[in-house]
C-alpha cells in the first residue's frame, strides 16, 4: 500500500515532449503549491529528442525551474519514430523566442533517472505524469520493476475512449508508441487516463486567454506566446475554434482531483488492427468496478472553470527565471 502522506505535496515526475502544451505543463505543476515537481524525463514525440529536450530546458530556464531534466528514449520501443510537426512547428516549441538554458541535461538517460527518483523515494510518493509517447515509463518499467509496486499512480495524458486525433480511433502518443502503452496500461501500477474525452474540453477560449494575459509576466506572455501559435496550428490542421490543452489536464488531476470526473474501466492498447491500431480500448459495460477488481480508470468531464482557475493560480506563482 501507499505510504505516501496524503497532506504533504503530491512528489510528481513529469515526463514530456515539449511541446506547445507540455510546457504549459511543466508550468503549472511548478508553479501549483500543491504538487513538488522532482524531476524532468523527455522523451521523442513532438519532435526529436534533441528538440524536445532543448526545449524543456528552455522553459525550465524561462521559469526558473530547478530540477533535473534528462534525455531519455530518441525512438519509439518498436515501430519508427513518428513526430507532430504539423501542430508543433519544425522546433517542436514554435512561436515564442526561447531563452538559451543555462542549466545542462542531467546526465543520466531519463530511464535511469525515473528508476532512481522511484526507488530513491518512499513507496507510494512518486506520482509519474507522462504527456508525451510512453517510451521512458515501459523502459523504466522493465529495467527496474521494482519500480511498479512503488509508484503512487501514472497519470497518462494519451489515448481516448471515443476518439483519435491522428487517426479516427488513435490519440498520437498511444499511436506513436503503442507498445510502450501497452506495457504501461498492463502493468500492477494504478493508471489514470487523461485522454482525448477529456482534454478536447479543455479548450484555451478568448476568456482564459484573457485572464493569464492580465498577469503580465513573462511566463505568462510565454504562454500567450505559445497559444497563439498552437492555436493557430489547431485551428488549420484539426479545425478547432480555440486550442485544447492536452498535457496540463494530466497535471491538473495530480493538483485538484475534483477538477473532472473519472470512471473506472478495464483498459488496453489495439497493435495489430488493420484501421484501429493504436487505439485504446476501454470497457465501459456494465456496473463501474471497484478500485480491487480495476485500477485503469479513464477521465470523463473537466470542470472548464477549475481548471483554468488552476491554471492561471499557478501562473501567478511562477518567477520570471
Ligand atoms: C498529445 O500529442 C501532442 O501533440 C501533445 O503534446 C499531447 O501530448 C495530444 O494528442
Ligand atoms: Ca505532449
Amino acid at each position: 500500500m501507499p505510504t505516501g502522506r496524503s497532506d504533504a505535496p503530491r512528489r510528481m515526475l513529469l515526463d514530456c515532449d515539449p511541446g506547445h502544451d507540455d510546457a504549459i505543463a511543466m508550468l503549472l505543476a511548478h508553479g501549483s503549491p500543491t504538487v513538488d515537481l522532482v524531476a524532468v524525463t523527455t522523451v521523442a514525440g513532438n519532435q526529436t529528442l534533441e528538440k524536445v529536450t532543448r526545449n524543456a530546458l528552455a522553459v525550465a530556464e524561462l521559469a526558473g525551474i530547478d530540477v533535473p531534466v534528462a534525455a531519455g528514449c530518441d525512438r519509439p520501443l518498436v515501430r519508427p519514430r513518428i513526430v507532430a510537426p504539423d501542430i508543433h512547428g519544425d522546433s517542436g516549441m514554435d512561436g515564442p523566442a526561447l531563452p538559451a538554458p543555462r542549466r545542462a541535461v542531467d546526465r543520466r538517460h531519463a530511464v535511469d533517472l525515473v528508476v532512481d527518483t522511484v526507488m530513491g523515494a518512499e513507496p507510494g510518493e512518486i506520482t509519474l505524469v507522462p504527456t508525451g509517447p510512453l517510451t521512458n515509463v515501459a523502459m523504466a518499467a522493465r529495467k527496474e520493476p521494482r519500480i511498479v509496486p512503488r509508484v503512487r499512480e501514472v497519470v497518462m495524458m494519451g489515448g481516448g475512449y471515443h476518439v483519435g486525433n491522428r487517426t479516427p480511433v488513435a490519440e498520437f502518443n498511444v499511436l506513436a508508441d503503442p507498445e510502450a502503452a501497452h506495457v504501461v496500461l498492463n502493468e500492477a501500477w494504478p493508471v489514470t487516463m487523461v485522454g482525448l474525452d477529456l482534454t478536447h474540453q479543455a479548450v484555451a477560449t478568448p476568456d482564459a486567454r484573457e485572464r493569464l494575459a492580465a498577469l503580465g509576466t513573462a511566463a505568462s506572455r510565454f504562454v500567450g506566446e505559445l497559444l497563439d501559435f498552437y492555436g493557430a496550428t489547431y485551428r488549420s490542421a484539426q479545425g478547432f475554434l480555440y486550442p485544447p490543452v492536452h498535457d496540463p489536464c494530466a497535471v491538473a488531476y495530480v493538483i485538484d482531483p475534483a477538477v473532472m470526473t473519472t470512471r473506472r474501466a478495464p483498459l488496453d492498447v489495439e497493435l495489430h488492427g488493420t484501421l484501429t491500431t493504436g487505439m485504446t480500448v476501454a470497457d465501459l459495460r456494465g456496473d463501474e468496478p471497484g478500485p480491487d477488481e480495476c485500477r485503469t480508470q479513464v477521465a470523463v468531464t473537466l470542470d472548464h472553470a477549475r481548471f483554468w482557475d488552476l491554471v492561471v493560480d499557478a501562473l501567478t506563482l511562477v518567477g520570471d527565471g
